[in-house]
């Protein structure tokens, strides 16, 4: 396990691209491989979990070329040359096909659906000891409404996949999660009929977008109204129609919003800093953050530049100054801001009273239980900050005294610690830093290039 030092920093200054943008690149991927013919992608994100998913769409056949990595800063090239919609299959006789997905619960959560449907064929997807504990009961309930076997003991990983003839249904998912949505929509190209996917909350939509861009049949409206849902919005009700085939040419992908996400806090906490992170996605799917960082008095600035690929992206700039104040996260905010909560965390530990994030169970069930390796985690730095069972509540403005924090092999915990430790009075060390690289290996270069 490899631990990493951050001292106090002196303000950060510039720009960066931040690595390109995870849940897009695992996409890519995926319906790359379900294509006919040969997908260019754009600088596709060469990080651990998204290497796993380029191993496993080789695994099912597909044939992925390299093609450089100049293009964008912690991106790769790549062709992918597909198997069509029902390529995946093996020959009679052959044992189920193992599938390691590593780290990556998108890929653990998607790839299933495509399988479900493939009469020719088993697979078993497993992958380390944190996948091992996220559950896959969520995908295996809605798949198995559409007449697929699909089996994990406890609902956990490894989980085994029998292709079969599938059905289109109505899933109302019991939690807003787009990975769930992903899998069932993926699955709804291959079964009979429509399939639709109502979710409680709107969740990121890359897949949506992505599907009908290669000729998918997809339809989406609000699936309530604001007013019934006591001013939350609405989340969508989305219908897709059984294809025959997907093509797609050309998938440029932004850099992550995620990822950028924690240079934009840095840049808040340390004083005299200003940053500006560029050609991010702008999906409104993915930017409650930025919502967020505004009630709480932030100075945030967006730049819209043009979509490409139908993905909005832009630039945001954040400067350290205003004072900021505490706020009340609620549930209406959590899907458009799941990965970016423990973020919340740290900067409420410098907002002026008592911030809240609430309805945010699903903190849980990620790379670790981010609602106890948060708390912990911060705690341990000098932080108020206290669980509650479906999110935190902590106190700033102590600001943080500095220490050590174990990333528990989850990404997001390790680039906290990093931008906590820039922002501490003594310093951080992370333990297990190295785990930063599952979605961005090159954070602690790109941090000390804007410490400069
Ligand atoms: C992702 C969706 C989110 C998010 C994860 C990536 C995706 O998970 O936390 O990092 O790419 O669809 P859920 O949809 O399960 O909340």
């Amino acid at each position: 396990m490899a631990s990493a030092s951050f001292a106090p920093s002196g303000p950060l200054r510039g720009s960066l691209r931040p690595p390109p943008d995870k849940s897009i690149s695992h996409r890519a991927a995926i319906v790359g491989a379900m294509c006919e013919g040969t997908l260019r992608v754009e600088g596709y994100l060469d990080a651990a979990d998204t290497r796993s998913t380029l191993e496993a769409v080789r695994a099912l056949g597909a044939e992925v070329r390299e093609l450089g990595s100049e293009s964008v800063p912690g991106g790769v090239d790549l062709e992918i040359e597909g198997v069509g919609l029902r390529g995946p299959g093996q020959r009679a006789g052959d044992g189920p096909v193992a599938i390691d997905v590593g780290n990556a619960g998108t890929l653990m959560r998607l790839l299933p659906g495509w399988l479900a449907g493939q009469e020719r064929g088993s697979w078993v997807l497993d992958g380390d000891s944190s996948i091992r504990r996220r559950p896959v009961d969520r995908i295996v309930v809605p798949l198995a409404e559409m007449g697929a076997r699909a089996e994990a003991e406890g609902g956990l990983p490894p989980l085994r996949i029998d292709g079969s003839a599938l059905r289109g249904t109505t899933y109302r998912m019991p939690v807003a999660s787009a990975q769930v949505k992903s899998c069932v929509l993926l699955a709804g190209l291959l079964a009979d009929g429509e399939t639709t996917v109502i979710e409680p909350a709107p969740t990121r939509d890359h897949t949506e977008r992505m599907l009908a861009a290669a000729g998918a049949e997809l339809r989406s409206e609000p699936a309530g109204t604001p007013v019934a849902l006591r001013g939350r919005l609405p989340g969508g009700r989305i219908t897709v129609v059984a294809a025959e085939r997907l093509g797609l040419e050309h998938q440029p992908v932004p850099a992550d919003i995620s990822s950028g996400a924690f240079a934009l806090v840095a840049a808040l906490l340390v004083r005299g800093s200003q940053v500006t992170v560029t050609d991010v996605g702008l999906n409104p799917t993915r930017i409650g953050l930025l919502g967020i960082l505004n009630r709480m008095g932030a100075s945030i600035e967006v730049t819209e530049g043009l979509a490409l690929a139908g993905e909005p992206r832009g630039a945001v700039a954040a400067r350290h100054g205003a004072p900021l104040a505490a706020a009340r996260v609620g549930e209406g905010d959590v899907p458009l801001t799941i990965d970016e909560l423990p973020l919340v965390a740290l900067v409420g530990c410098f907002a002026e009273g008592e911030t809240v994030v609430s309805g945010a169970g699903e903190l849980r069930h990620k790379e670790s239980d981010r609602i106890a390796s948060v708390v912990e985690g911060l705690a341990g730095l000098g932080a108020e900050i206290e669980a509650t069972d479906d999110g935190f509540a902590v106190s700033g403005t102590a600001g943080l005294r500095g220490g050590t924090l174990d990333s528990r092999g989850d990404h997001r915990l390790a680039m906290l610690g990093a931008v906590a430790g820039l922002a501490s009075r003594e310093g951080v060390r992370v333990d297990g830093f190295e785990a930063a690289g599952i979605s961005y290996p090159g954070f602690e270069a790109d941090l000390a290039n804007l410490a400069g």
